[in-house]
């Protein structure tokens, strides 16, 4: 088993890294895994060769127990090959074209299903929440992966101070819809804005976070800045990025994709190396830097965690 079960709220205050420590593992570790100086600390090199400074540092940040042990993978190829839509539709579009977005001020509108609706400012809607390190699997729904150090909050904690009804069965989130901030939005590649859904139980799953980083330092623009959705079990699509709204609802949310494509892509999206995409196989997957492609697992390696939220259904149905 990769994840530990022991909840991060039982982690003593003892455990906590100090941010010299944290900082200089992680230096440590960057220049380990690649070999190359200047990726430990002096922004790295675009697609196209510009130097793009790294985001500022997070601090004190939490090791969570739910991390993979596993090599993370580079931090260049984690932010050089991105999908983001609003930037670009090459992979190596969003590293540049969203060199120049402004994330901040950024505030969160909570609605629907809930007894505390409202705009908060990002700053409050994280308050009192500790941040988190979780080294997850990351895999995309073409046929790369990655494993990725996100800094982060579970999504359920969040929500729950928000005082969701009973009658709250999903949950919808949208990202930021602002044409002249990201420019792809100007052009039909998709129905803006970039819309995902979860089920309550999904949301509610410790393993669904609200990202605010990775690497220890605040999301690269090009990663989702500055919130986005990790579900480390289900393709990467449903990771939607820079989120502005989330709303509870009683019935199942629209989602881009699957608006978009239904036949290819689902509501649920769960990683199933058993069910083909309809132009492709799912069954491996080539991980980001390395060669040779391997057997993908299913729930992306998390069926000991998640595998009961969907006892009794047809996966082959409900993709
Ligand atoms: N969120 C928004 N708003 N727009 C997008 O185009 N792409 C999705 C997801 N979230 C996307 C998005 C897809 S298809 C993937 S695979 C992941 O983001 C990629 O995340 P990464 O660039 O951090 O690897």
């Amino acid at each position: 088993m990769l994840i530990r079960s022991r909840r991060a709220h039982d982690i003593a205050t003892a455990e906590i890294t100090p941010e010299s420590t944290y900082l200089r593992r992680r230096e440590i570790l960057a220049t380990a895994l690649t070999g190359v100086a200047t990726l430990a600390f002096g922004g790295a090199r675009d697609a196209r060769g510009a130097t793009t400074p790294k985001p500022p540092e997070l601090g004190p940040i939490i090791e969570s127990p739910y991390s993979a042990s596993e090599e993370p993978t580079s931090y260049d190829s984690v932010t050089q090959y991105n999908n983001f839509y609003e930037f670009g539709t090459a992979k190596e579009d969003p590293a540049v074209q969203a060199a120049s977005f402004q994330p901040k001020p950024w505030s969160v509108l909570l609605k629907g299903r809930l007894k505390k609706p409202g705009s908060v400012p990002l700053e409050t809607f994280l308050e009192g929440h500790a941040l988190e390190e979780r080294i997850y699997r990351f895999r995309c729904v073409e046929t790369w992966s990655m494993v990725v150090p996100w800094v982060g909050i579970p999504l359920g904690d969040i929500l729950k101070r928000f005082e969701p009804d009973e009658d709250a069965k999903f949950v919808e989130f949208r990202t930021l819809y602002d044409p002249e901030r990201m420019p792809g939005q100007k052009r039909q590649t998709l129905e803006w804005p970039y819309r995902e859904g979860l089920r309550m139980d999904e949301a509610m799953h410790p393993l669904t976070i609200l990202a605010v980083g990775l690497y220890g330092r605040e999301l690269p623009n090009q990663n989702g800045a500055p919130l986005r959705l990790i579900v480390p079990w289900k393709y990467g699509f449903k990771s939607i990025k820079s989120i502005t709204e989330i709303r509870l609802r009683t019935r199942a949310p629209q989602t881009t994709w699957s608006e978009m494509a239904p036949n290819e892509y689902g509501f649920f999206a769960n990683v199933n190396p058993e069910v083909d995409h309809p132009r492709w196989s799912q069954k491996r997957e080539r991980r980001l830097g390395d060669f040779l492609r391997r057997p993908t697992s299913k729930f992306n390696g998390y069926a000991d965690e998640v595998a009961s939220l969907y006892a009794g259904m047809d996966l082959s149905k409900d993709y």
